[in-house]
């Protein structure tokens, strides 16, 4: 026996040390490629140790950023736990990456496996020929024409929000947690538009619509580095058929993607939203067209996910900004009314607010909900007019926060300034030092829509109320570590007075 117990403690050993040393090789990949790096990267760890557990990664990426421009760099290598990563800092290099050469970057990297978990087959994960197929599928669902015919929707959703607020107001005035009530409104919006449920969780936080995906994005953190891991270990993750979603999050989302279907297909229900179109994809007999039940869920999954706290959160800090500054929200307001009137909205109305598009511009400067954008390079990439080059298969994070925060292109960036915004000044930065919707043919499909959402729930909260600072406003307001978006920490209590 004592033969058996040596072989298995030598074999034991010999993984471990193998291990080690194979992690410890991973500290020096840059080094020894003579790319730019750290220098620092810790075993495991790499060069995100702090992640979710004392920053956010918008903290740790603005630190690289940092440290990486004041070396005068393009672009730095570091490792994402044990990923090799890089950190685009270079415009041009940005433009590159995003649109000239697009072949080469197509993809994210993020692990997704439809055969065996088909909710992980969205559009955010797809990669190569099945994400281009899909998208070009997905894209007329998303064109203006479509979004005019979902907005008396999104119109409707907006009135429960004011009346809401009317009933909260007895007195006149109250301090609102802001956040909650804009997620609440967002979630139904998508609700009405993804599901075509009427959740009303604006006044039911408890209904399942917003309970459930809130408990998903209670633990993102936790999901994010599953997905991490997943990312790491891609190839055997396939293999052994790895789940990306959590097992009742898919129940929930199976069951009421199909229990739509049907209540539609049944009672022969046609409305303006996203699952009227998503089913007429269905029901399509043109093979460039048909998308399965199965596509069908993942996609309203991530419309969901993608949809609803962003939009929130960017209506929330720009509610905090604005009453910080009364000047700016003052002249907001005049011209809300110029454009508005008492009256109805209208779609017209509401995109043609050049001030409110500037106010919201700024806001998406000052605070991108997506704080890194993520690519991974195909084949290995020789950067132009430098020795540089990225080996394939690597990571590639453009740290949109860190440069909508760069003195360089935004003097001040701490100011909340819709200035920056005019037509004039626009056009003196260099447009790819502005992205909170990504670039290129894989940029935010969701834009109008989540444009939408924000300018109309902006507007209907403006023209009747006054925003300010309350007792319990948080000064300055913190992140929340554990969100996987950039979203600001607890409820965001705001003063909000009756005009
Ligand atoms: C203000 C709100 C929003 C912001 C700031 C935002 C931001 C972003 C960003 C930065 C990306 C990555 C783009 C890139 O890598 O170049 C993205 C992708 C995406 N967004 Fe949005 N988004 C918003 C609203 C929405 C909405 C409302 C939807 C859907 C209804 C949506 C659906 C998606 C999808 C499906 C993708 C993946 C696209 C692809 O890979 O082809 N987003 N979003
Ligand atoms: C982690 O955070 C601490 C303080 O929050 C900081 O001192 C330290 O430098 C950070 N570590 C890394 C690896 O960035
Ligand atoms: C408010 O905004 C205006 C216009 O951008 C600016 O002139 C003023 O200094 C700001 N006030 C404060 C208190 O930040």
């Amino acid at each position: 026996m004592e033969w058996l117990l040596a072989i298995v403690i030598t074999v034991l050993l010999a993984t471990v040390a193998s291990l080690w040393l194979f992690l410890d090789k991973r500290r020096s990949y840059w080094r020894d490629r003579n790319f730019p790096c750290t220098g620092r990267s810790a075993m495991i760890y790499g060069d995100y140790k702090n992640w979710s557990r004392t920053e956010h990664l918008q903290e740790i990426n603005f630190r690289l950023y940092q440290e990486f421009k004041a070396r005068k760099l393009p672009v730095g290598g570091t490792m994402l736990y044990i990923i090799p990563t890089v950190l685009v800092l270079d415009p041009e290099l940005i433009k590159a990456i995003m649109v000239k050469d697009f072949a080469n970057f197509h993809d994210r990297g993020i692990y997704n496996n439809p055969e065996v978990d088909p909710l992980s087959g969205h559009l955010f994960a797809l990669e190569g020929a099945a994400w281009r197929l899909l998208r070009t599928k997905l894209s007329p669902t998303f064109t203006s024409g479509k979004m005019k015919m979902m907005f008396e929707t999104i119109l409707g959703v907006s009135d429960e929000l004011r009346k809401y607020l009317h009933e909260e107001m007895v007195q006149g005035a109250a301090e609102l947690h802001m956040k909650d009530v804009l997620a609440g409104y967002t979630t139904d919006v998508i609700g009405t538009c993804a599901f075509g449920i009427e959740c009303n969780s604006l006044r039911d936080p408890e209904c399942d619509f917003r309970r459930i995906p809130k408990k998903l994005f209670e633990q993102s953190v936790g999901q994010m580095m599953w997905m991490i891991f997943l990312m790491m270990f891609k190839g055997v993750a396939t293999k052994l058929k790895l789940k990306a979603m959590p097992d009742d999050l898919e129940g929930f989302f199976v069951r009421l993607v199909r229990g739509t279907i049907d209540h539609r297909e049944k009672n022969n229900v046609q409305r303006n939203d996203f699952m009227n179109l998503l089913i007429q994809m269905k029901n399509s007999n043109n093979p460039e067209e048909k998308i399965t039940i199965d596509e069908i869920t993942a996609q309203a999954l991530i419309f969901f996910i993608a949809g609803f706290e962003t939009s929130s959160t960017v209506m929330v800090n720009c509610l905090y900004e604005l009453a910080q500054n009364q000047t700016i929200q003052d002249k907001l307001r005049k011209e809300i009314r110029q454009v508005c009137g008492e009256g109805k909205l209208t779609y017209d109305n509401v995109c043609g607010i050049e001030y409110l598009n500037m106010v919201v511009d700024e806001t998406l400067r000052k605070y991108p909900p997506v704080d890194s954008l993520i690519r991974t390079s195909i084949k290995s990439y020789q950067i132009e007019d430098s020795d540089l080059k990225l080996p394939e298969r690597t990571v590639i994070f453009i740290p949109i926060h860190a440069i909508h925060n760069d003195p360089q292109y935004y003097p001040d960036p701490e100011r909340f300034d819709p200035e920056r915004f005019t037509a004039e000044n626009r056009a003196k930065r260099h447009p790819f030092v502005y992205l909170p919707f990504g670039e290129g043919p894989r940029n935010c499909i969701g834009m109008r829509f989540g444009l939408m959402q924000t300018r109309v729930g902006l507007i209907s909260i403006l023209r009747e109320f006054r925003v300010k600072f309350g007792p319990n406003t948080p000064v300055p307001l913190k992140i929340d570590i554990k969100s996987g978006i950039v979203s600001p920490l607890g409820g965001v209590p705001l003063l909000l007075e009756k005009l």
